[in-house]
Order: structure tokens, then sequence, then C-alpha cells
């Protein structure tokens, strides 16, 4: 069965990113597809101590949530990173979440191990982001910088993202129902 992995790096429950996401998965739910949702301030995911030691057996040494993480991060056909702007880049739990593999990093390119068998099917990935400001177009360009580069190293083709401005308080994006539509209709036209 397809799977579509969502990946909520807000801080804040129920705020803008988190109801997008949910809009898309249920979305994609509507199509058969079987959806996962990680909300990651849920979890305990520390970050990278760049201990170095993923080089030796592409592992990671810490033994927390993350430990979970990979194999699905792995198997999912489709990945969706939904994050707040913090800063110009994505929030403090979803870097955590991509620095931390840098243990596939590992295996990958100091290992030489495969990540995904050949008979794979395309992996495919979205990002979804909104920010306070308005009228900065740029404001997304940093934390679409790490996303593109994490989907890289996980054979993930950046397909495309959701961005809206102007949503600085919880709740924001549930007064552009459009934008809600969209979310959804993106779930619904994943294969
Ligand atoms: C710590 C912090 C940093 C932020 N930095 C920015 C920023 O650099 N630019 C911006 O436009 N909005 C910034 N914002 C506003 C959030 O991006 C915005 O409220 C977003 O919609 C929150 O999404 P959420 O409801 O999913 O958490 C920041 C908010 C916080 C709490």
């Amino acid at each position: 069965m397809v799977k579509v992995l969502g990946i909520a790096g807000s801080p804040r429950r129920e705020g803008n990113t988190e109801l997008l996401l949910r809009e898309l998965l249920r979305g994609a739910g509507t199509r058969g597809l079987e959806t996962e949702l990680i909300i990651l301030s849920e979890v305990n995911i520390s970050p990278c101590t760049s201990c170095d030691l993923c080089q030796n057996d592409g592992m990671c040494v810490i033994e927390d949530d993350m430990q979970l993480m990979y194999q699905k991060l792995l198997e999912a056909r489709y990945i969706i990173f939904a994050s707040p702007i913090y800063f110009s880049g994505v929030s403090a739990q979803l870097k955590s979440f991509i620095d931390r593999c840098q243990a596939l990093w590992s295996r990958k390119y100091i290992l030489k191990q495969k990540l995904i068998s050949p008979e794979t099917p395309e992996r495919k990935g979205y990002f979804i982001s909104t920010s306070g400001s308005i009228g900065n177009n740029s404001v997304f360009q940093g934390a679409i910088a790490t996303v593109r580069a994490i989907f890289h190293v996980l054979e993930i083709e950046y397909k495309g993202e959701l961005l809206y401005q102007g949503m600085e308080k919880k709740g924001d994006i549930l007064k552009c129902p459009d934008k809600m539509q969209e979310a959804f209709a993106l779930g619904t036209s994943l294969r």
C-alpha cells in the first residue's frame, strides 16, 4: 500500500502548519492511501551531537524516538514536512529530526550502502510552511533549502510546496478555507 508520512514540525499544537498537513493527509486518505502523522513536539528527538559514530555502522547511538523514525523514512512513498518559519528557517524540532538523518547520510556516503532498493518506485516529497510576515517572498528560502537537502539524501524528489504568508496567530489558516482546500486537493492528487 502507498504510504504517506507526514512530519509536523511545529511546537504549536493545532497550529497553521499542522492543520494544513492534517488536511493534506485527510485528502490522501480519501484516495485509499495509508497515512501516518508524526508530531515532533510529542516525541523525544535530541539534536545530533556530531559524535561521528554513525560513520562506523550507519547507526545513531542516541537512544531516543528517532530510532523509530529511520525505517519509516526509508519506507514511505510520500514524505510531507510541515514547519513554521522560525527566523528564516525550519523549527528546531524539524531541524533536529533532519540533522539526526546524518546516520542515513553516513550509510550512503561514507559506508556506500544503498538506502533505497532500486525496485522502489520514485519517492516524492512536499513541504508545507507558513510565516507571520507578509510581502517577503524570500522568507521561505532558507527552509526550502534545508528540506531539499535532506530530500536529496533520502532520494525523495522535491515535488512541490504549500507556502502561506501572514499566518501569525494560531488558527489564522482557518480563515482561509481556500488554502485548506489546496492542502486537501494536494492530498487527493497523490497516487
Ligand atoms: C520563534 C519564532 C520565530 C519566528 N520567526 C519568523 C520569521 O523569521 N519570519 C516570519 O515571517 N515569521 C516568523 N514567525 C511566525 C511563524 O512563522 C508563524 O506564526 C507561523 O504561521 C506559525 O506556524 P504554526 O502555527 O504551524 O506554528 C516566528 C514565530 C516564532 C514563534
